[in-house]
């Protein structure tokens, strides 16, 4: 990995509108600027007067009306080569709301020659190098992801509905850090992109501001990953492309903003506080307290940030005295972002064919180092025993290690095939030469032999740790066969499709288990690393488990016979792997002595053929026998090559073993860090203070609820009270009806009575007037009253009574 710095770009736009108006409100030159350009890369902005001004270096400061071609040209095509190299990549804008980000990044109109902006001609360089590029045999794929942080959710742009929601940022030691289930368009060509982005962006959050007509409510995160395959060994890379168009800080006091713009205003400027934080400690360099985790924003920037990306950083700035304070918050941003700096990796992987040519490279180096020292050793033997002077060493030229790494043949004296004193050798050279050389390689040989000894009895032990699991998991699956054998007698065959079906499943999972090894060991090319991958596959297993019970009765027999069948040649297997281990390293052995021995044979035949041989006659005998042995070294060389290759595919195994627990221990240490997080978490927190809450909550529901039974028994008793009462009045009143009616009948007799006695009376009276004078200006009642005193007073009493009894 290599270190880079963010680059920081600062845009300013030219003045607009409102700030013209605001400066002729206020009396002053609408056309002021708060800036002054030094050249390409320093600004200086004055401050409020009297407090001077401050002077800023960037990587470039565009000042008002660059074209947007020039800036895409600085800002963003370096970043398309690195992409399109398999590196990580991230333009971002920051700035001020109305400042000209979403201007930068997405521009006045994508589809516009001119107008459009760093994506859209991002899309246009990758498309033009793809269809440029001159390899046949790089086959490219390009995604697009498209997203948006608003109010702290993480939704989906491509796709709409609840699930394309609060999406989850995850992060796996294979992907780093990714978003999960966001949608990924497979984009052909650049008005694919086009149409993604459209499609986006008419799902985006935007409204109008004071300061600007349409304001980008929400951060945007566009993701293009551009992955190149080469179809001849199948070796990957992929880049990312990350494009980012936030959200425009803003003062609410400005921007006058209110309800549900107050709350996105604040979640936005939340956001940009905890980015602002991240930048800060990141330059100061406190690299293990970073609050990534603070903000959605942060977390899914963190590779950006602080990790694996080259990244550039586009600030936007107005030139204008009205939002001075903001420019020159925005600058010391910027600032600040400059000191970050980031370690850049390709994102590559090597294909299987391509880790075997490394191997069978390193192999061949190792041959020809020992056949260099074999030759290096027998020259001495030699020198020792013919010569008086001290024996020089041969030192390999350059030539000659190449010759050596492509696995050819050198001869003694260094060039292939090449018989004779070495001649090139000047005084400098033969000085450096003695034998502690030899000795070195010597040394070295015998580590790398030590070494592939002990890769050798670590691959023996892993294989016997993967056939344990073999046979363990053949054990379950034997004791699940078993427990169906039980029941064959109680359960009726199921029809044979079911059979069918589940003897799929087992299929399933048995192969399942082939490719966990294969993966173990390293033949299957590469497997991709969830955390939720285990839980699954348990998931799986148990299904099958529950669902082998159900199984007919001959298949398991059927099965359980081929297991057995499998089993022994299993066994037979691991007897022939333990033979061959064994032998194979005293064959080894073996074999290097003897050519060894004939190395040494040879070269002394070969050292008397300078010296003695024209005189021999035996010449043709010995040139016979140096050709058989040098034919039996070759051939003997070739056994040493397979049995290393064989060496070395153990050797490739116990990497991918070592990478997979590597893998394994990193994710564990990510779980438990999680739950660490999870438990120190706010959101932890509060839920344990609102399951508090809860409980209290149910238990006043629960005297509550009691009171209410209490109430009811209550109201029962009293509803029973009322009923009596209402039965009493009900009986009163009939009471009173009757003694109403009793009076009605006395009052009926009483006038009755009267009227008989009045009759009678004036009867009477007539009588008696036949006899008396009448008397004057008197009324028969009075004559009554006056003649019958006791009927007035009891007439009297009867209808005061009778006038009650109607009230
Ligand atoms: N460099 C520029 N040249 C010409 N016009 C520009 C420039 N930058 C911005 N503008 C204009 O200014 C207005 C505001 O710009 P833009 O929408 O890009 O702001 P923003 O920074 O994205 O704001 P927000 O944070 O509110 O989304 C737009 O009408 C845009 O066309
Ligand atoms: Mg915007």
């Amino acid at each position: 990995a290599e270190a880079a710095s963010v680059r920081v770009l600062c845009r300013f736009r030219p003045i607009n509108s409102r700030e013209r108006r605001e400066a002729v409100e206020a009396n002053k030159d609408p056309e002021e600027m708060i800036c002054k350009f030094i050249d390409e890369c320093n600004v200086e902005i004055f401050q409020e007067a009297g407090l001077g001004s401050k002077k800023y270096t960037f990587d470039r400061v565009y000042p008002p009306g660059v074209p947007q071609r020039d800036v895409y040209n600085l800002a963003a095509n370096d970043t398309v080569v690195q992409v399109l190299n398999g590196y990580n990549g991230t333009i971002l804008s920051y700035g001020q709301t109305g400042a000209g980000k979403s201007y930068s990044m997405f521009g006045a109109d994508i589809s516009d020659q001119d107008q459009k902006g760093i994506i859209p001609r991002s899309g246009d360089h990758i498309f033009r190098h793809i269809t440029q590029q001159s390899n046949p045999d790089i086959e490219w794929s390009i995604r697009c992801s498209f997203l948006e942080i608003y109010n702290e959710s993480v939704n989906d742009l491509l796709a709409r509905g609840a699930e394309h929601e609060n999406l989850k940022i995850r992060e796996s030691p294979d992907r780093g850090i990714y978003v999960q289930n966001a949608a990924e368009h497979q984009v052909q060509t650049v008005e694919d992109i086009v149409t993604v982005i459209q499609i986006g962006d008419s799902n985006r959050a935007v409204s109008s501001t004071l300061m600007n007509a349409v304001s980008s409510r929400s951060h945007t995160v566009l993701m293009i990953f551009v992955q190149s395959t080469n179809r001849r060994d199948q070796s990957k890379q992929e880049g990312k492309m990350c494009l980012v168009d936030l959200a425009g800080s803003e003062k609410t006091s400005k921007t006058q903003a209110e309800g549900q713009r107050l709350a996105e205003a604040n979640a936005i400027n939340g956001s940009l506080t905890t980015l602002g934080q991240c930048i800060k400690m990141l330059a100061e360099g406190d690299a293990k307290h970073i609050p990534f985790r603070q903000s959605q924003l942060t977390r899914l920037l963190q590779e950006s940030l602080g990790g694996n990306s080259k990244t550039t950083l586009l600030i936007a700035c107005s030139p204008h005295p009205f939002n001075r304070e903001e420019t020159i918050s925005t600058c010391d941003f910027g600032k600040r972002a400059k000191a970050i700096k980031n370690k850049v990796k390709v994102n590559a992987t090597k294909s299987v064919k391509e880790l075997m040519a490394i191997i069978d490279r390193l192999q061949i180096q190792i041959k020809g180092m020992q056949q260099f020292i074999g030759l290096q050793k027998t020259l001495i033997e030699w020198y020792k025993a013919n010569c008086e002077t001290p024996p020089t060493v041969y030192v390999p030229t350059d030539k000659d290690l190449q010759l050596l790494m492509d696995g050819k043949q050198i001869g003694v004296k260094g060039e292939e095939g090449q018989e004779g004193p070495k001649p090139e050798m000047d005084e400098e050279e033969k000085d450096q030469v003695s034998y502690g050389a030899v000795n070195d390689a010597s040394v070295r040989i015998a580590q790398l032999q030590s070494q592939l000894d002990k890769e050798r009895e670590n691959s023996r032990m892993m294989k016997e740790d993967f056939e344990a699991d073999i046979s363990a998991l053949e054990r379950k699956l034997k004791s699940g066969n078993f427990e169906q054998s039980e029941q064959e007698n109680q359960t009726e065959m199921k029809p044979s499709q079911d059979q069918s079906y589940e003897m799929k499943l087992l299929k399933a999972e048995r192969d399942a288990l082939k490719k966990q090894l294969k993966i173990a060991m390293g033949e299957e090319e590469s497997s991709e690393y969830y955390y939720e991958e285990d839980e699954e596959s348990d998931e799986k297993i148990k299904l099958i488990k529950a669902q082998t019970v159900n199984i007919g009765g001959k298949k398991v027999q059927e099965l359980k016979m081929k297991i057995e069948e499998q089993n022994n040649q299993l066994t037979q297997l691991k007897q022939e792997a333990e033979l061959f281990k064994q032998t194979s390293t005293e064959e080894q052995n073996q074999m290097q002595q003897q050519i060894q021995e004939l190395k040494n044979d040879c070269n002394r035949l070969r050292g008397i053929s300078t010296d003695d041989f024209i005189e021999d006659d035996n010449m043709d005998e010995k040139t016979i026998l140096i050709h058989q042995m040098e034919k039996e070294m070759k051939q003997q060389r070739e056994a040493i090559l397979i049995l290393k290759q064989e060496n070395s595919m153990s050797k490739f195994m116990q990497q991918r073993v070592d990478q997979m627990s590597e893998k394994y221990v990193k994710s564990q240490a990510k779980v438990l860090e999680l739950e660490e997080q999870l438990a120190n978490s706010e959101i932890f927190q509060q839920v344990q203070k609102l399951e508090k809450q809860l409980s209290m909550k149910t238990q006043e529901l629960a005297t509550f609820n009691q009171r209410i039974n209490i109430s009811d028994e209550r109201t029962a008793h009293l509803n029973q009270q009322l009923t009596e009462v209402t039965q009493q009045v009900m009986k009163l009143r009939k009471d009173k009806q009757e003694l109403i009616q009793q009076k009605n009948e006395d009052t009926r007799k009483l006038l009755q009575d009267f009227e008989l006695q009045k009759q009678k009376l004036q009867e009477n009276v007539l009588s008696k007037q036949k006899i008396y004078k009448p008397v004057q200006g008197t009324n028969v009642a009075q004559t009554l009253a006056a003649t019958n005193p006791e009927i007035l007073a009891k007439l009297k009493s009867f209808k005061a009574r009778w006038v009650e009894d109607e009230q």
